[in-house]
């Protein structure tokens, strides 16, 4: 993802309206390899570091993009902010619900810096008209919501272990450590805050290859059902909303989908057909499904024209100019703009609340 960042940056002038332009000057990784393509591909950075601290040291950066394992989040987000400078952190933000109190225990302590969370599906186009579409609450009562982030990326048991199916660097919440921020964000936005949680987790595969021709126990869920009682704020009625995830979905390679269906209307999105956005409208007792192609109708405008299709690493580029513009001091619109760290002390809360679900076999509240 660090790499990510420095494309982003790199092609920065694709961005036709921006108030600031990041310029990379540190970079830091443990992994020789990785530091050599920094060196490579970023000539004017002057210092490549496997030491954090280094970075820290540097009085010129004002702000630190930080993508590392989960068990690295507290110590080296917590350090950035006691260095003074501003975050963009990864989620889960912390391993654990401890590891992001403690993180958002540093944030309180520097109100003067601009923190936020990695996440981009929301800066698609079609899900921007999504998001318009909840700001002019058009949907009458809310019957259901349902988020998903699903994968195969191990749906292959051969496939070598790594870090990420590792309970000590990816943490006890498995799945949901990795992709349920994501399917979080909108409905938090929304202000649709689950009330309690019953979780259905599965550990489909209980052992990997080590990549030395050897099996090792892989210990981490792959897959997560949530079942959240809801609450809308606008009208006070409960709705049921599941927020799936999954590593292991099979015909899935990458596919982040959101659907809200309310007794007005409807719509349905999923990156799987990242154009295209379906809505649902009532008139009397006609249902009608209209499908939305959409282009290149950025938020933050750009050189590529509207009629042309929009990808992942528009999405990263789009998130990437909503916290620099915050950090410029644009005043950005509800969905425009990075998770914030109140948003992923909840979504903490949620997974929490999930693994106490999984654990007992019952509904769990949130605390
Ligand atoms: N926003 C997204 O769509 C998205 C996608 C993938 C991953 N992520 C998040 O990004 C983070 C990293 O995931 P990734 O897929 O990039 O992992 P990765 O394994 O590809 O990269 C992690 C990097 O951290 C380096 N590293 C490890 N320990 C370090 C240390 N002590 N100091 C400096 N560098 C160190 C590693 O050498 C490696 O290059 C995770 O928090 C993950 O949840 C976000």
């Amino acid at each position: 993802m660090g790499r990510e960042f420095a494309s982003a940056a790199a092609r920065w002038f694709h961005l036709t309206d921006m108030p600031a332009r990041p310029v990379i000057t540190a970079v830091c990784d443990k992994n020789p390899t990785i530091l050599d393509w920094y060196r490579t591909n970023l000539p004017g950075v002057n210092c490549l570091t496997d030491d954090y601290r280094e970075l820290l040291a540097d009085t010129e950066i004002d702000a630190v993009y930080v993508a590392v394992p989960h068990n690295l989040h507290a110590e080296i987000y917590s350090a950035v902010l006691e260095a003074g400078k501003h975050l963009m952190g990864e989620k889960p933000f912390g391993i654990d619900q401890a590891a992001n109190t403690a993180i958002n225990k540093a944030v309180a302590a520097h109100p003067e810096l601009l923190v936020r969370c990695s996440s981009e599906f929301p800066f698609c186009p079609a899900m921007q008209r999504l998001a318009a579409m909840i700001e002019q609450d058009v949907f009458g009562r809310i019957l259901e919501v349902n988020g998903a982030f699903l994968h195969s990326s191990d749906l292959d048991p051969e496939k070598p272990i790594n870090w990420k199916r590792m309970i000590e660097f990816n943490g006890e919440y498995g799945v949901m450590g990795d992709l349920g921020m994501h399917v979080c964000h909108v409905p938090f936005r929304a202000g649709w805050i689950p009330q309690n949680v019953r979780a259905i987790l599965s550990d489909i595969i209980k052992e990997r290859p080590d990549g030395k021709g050897n099996k090792v126990p892989c210990r981490t869920w792959e897959n997560a059902t949530l079942l959240c009682e809801t609450v809308n704020p606008a009208g006070g009625d409960t709705f049921p909303m599941t927020l799936k995830t999954q590593r292991i979905a099979p015909g899935e390679k990458n596919s982040w989908r959101l659907e809200i269906l309310g007794t007005e209307s409807g719509v349905r999105f999923s990156t799987k057909n990242i154009n295209h956005l379906e809505i649902f409208e009532r008139r009397g007792s006609e249902q009608m499904w209209h499908h939305l192609d959409m282009g290149h109708e950025t938020t933050f405008p750009t050189i590529t024209g509207g009629i042309f299709e929009f990808g992942f690493s528009d999405a990263i580029l789009q998130m990437w100019a909503a916290y620099v513009s915050e950090l410029a001091g644009v005043t950005l619109g509800r969905f425009a703009s990075c998770v914030t760290p109140d948003e992923t002390a909840l979504s903490h809360a949620l997974f929490t609340a999930a693994l106490r679900s999984q654990a007992k076999g019952t509904t769990a509240s949130l605390d």
